[in-house]
């Protein structure tokens, strides 16, 4: 059975409630949307930031051309930047913490050595996770999942990447059931979108709770040559992230064909940014959020005048 909108809305509804009312206002209240001709499903834009343009700007490990990524200086300069949402990434500490780095070893991102899941987040938080970056920010450290979370409530929504690396095939007390469980104690549920390069992961959060909104992380494996629209369908997510590389024009006619919403990693150039949203997606993944930030609100304030 083809995806069709409904479904797709009634998914997006149940995790994004007030967003769609909003958006759906939007839709009719303003004909000269800056989208209007690409993003054909309602989506989640800022929670509080209403630029009314259907397009969700995305920073990418948080602002992290700028600052070490995933950390919490990244992050907050990306809500300072305009984001409406930051990814990171979250792995399992030895104690079981998921605690936000995208590497499964320590070397190239703090001065620890060896795996994340050897140390205690206590260890890993004692890391000095910036001055590979540049000595100014050698006071940041490994973030746990809770202490963004307890960040961004009341300011921005996250996509949480959960890595291949800690996920198993258990669906019960892995990292899928605590990072859902951390997102439920600071009720981020409607202000969270998970997402994973291992389908496993994304079978466990729709187990878990339908209700959560997930992305699959394309990944070619696992795909075995099916198209974007049967794998949504097939995993029942709300949503279909891939590299800007392999979002063709024939996949952008199926997603837009089937209302799917696409958000593709990782775009740094206004020429790339400009291509993509003229090829439907629905929002950008960028390690410069305030370029798409900008670009976004011209292309808004030329089309809307
Ligand atoms: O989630 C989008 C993107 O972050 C996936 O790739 O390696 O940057 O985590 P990676
Ligand atoms: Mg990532």
């Amino acid at each position: 059975m083809p995806l069709s909108l409904s479904s797709i809305a009634v998914t997006w509804r149940s995790s994004w409630p007030l967003f769609l009312s909003f958006i759906l206002l939007t839709f009719i209240s303003s004909p000269n949307s800056v989208n209007a001709q690409v993003n054909k499903m309602s989506l989640p834009v800022s929670l509080y930031n209403s630029n009314h343009d259907h397009f969700v700007v995305i920073a990418h490990r948080g602002a992290s051309a700028y600052y070490p990524e995933n950390t919490m200086g990244a992050f907050k300069a990306a809500y300072d930047m305009g984001a409406e949402m930051i990814e990171l990434d979250i792995l399992l500490s030895k104690d079981g913490v998921p605690v936000v780095i995208h590497d499964e070893t320590l070397e190239r991102t703090t001065n620890g050595k060896g795996k994340v899941e050897d140390y205690t987040f206590d260890e890993l938080s004692r890391l000095d996770a910036g001055s590979w970056f540049g000595a100014e920010h050698s006071n940041e450290q490994i973030p746990s999942l809770e202490e963004v979370l307890q960040y961004a409530k009341g300011k921005i929504a996250l996509n949480i990447e959960i890595k291949t690396e800690a996920v198993t095939d258990r669906l019960k007390g892995g990292i899928e059931e605590k990072a859902l469980e951390l997102v439920k104690k600071y009720d981020m549920q409607e202000y969270v979108l998970f997402s994973s390069f291992d389908y496993r992961a994304v079978t466990h959060l729709k187990e878990l709770d339908v209700n959560i909104a997930v992305a699959l992380l394309y990944e070619k494996q696992q795909s075995k040559n099916k198209r974007p629209a049967q794998l949504v369908e097939e995993y029942r997510v709300d949503a279909f992230n891939c590299s800007y590389r392999q979002f063709s024009k024939k996949w952008a006619e199926q997603t837009s064909e089937a209302e799917i919403p696409v958000f593709v990693y990782t775009v740094n150039s206004e020429r790339r940014m400009k291509k993509m949203i003229n090829r439907g997606v629905s929002g950008i993944f960028s390690d410069k959020p305030d370029v798409l930030r900008q670009l976004v609100d011209n292309m808004w304030k030329s089309k809307g005048s």
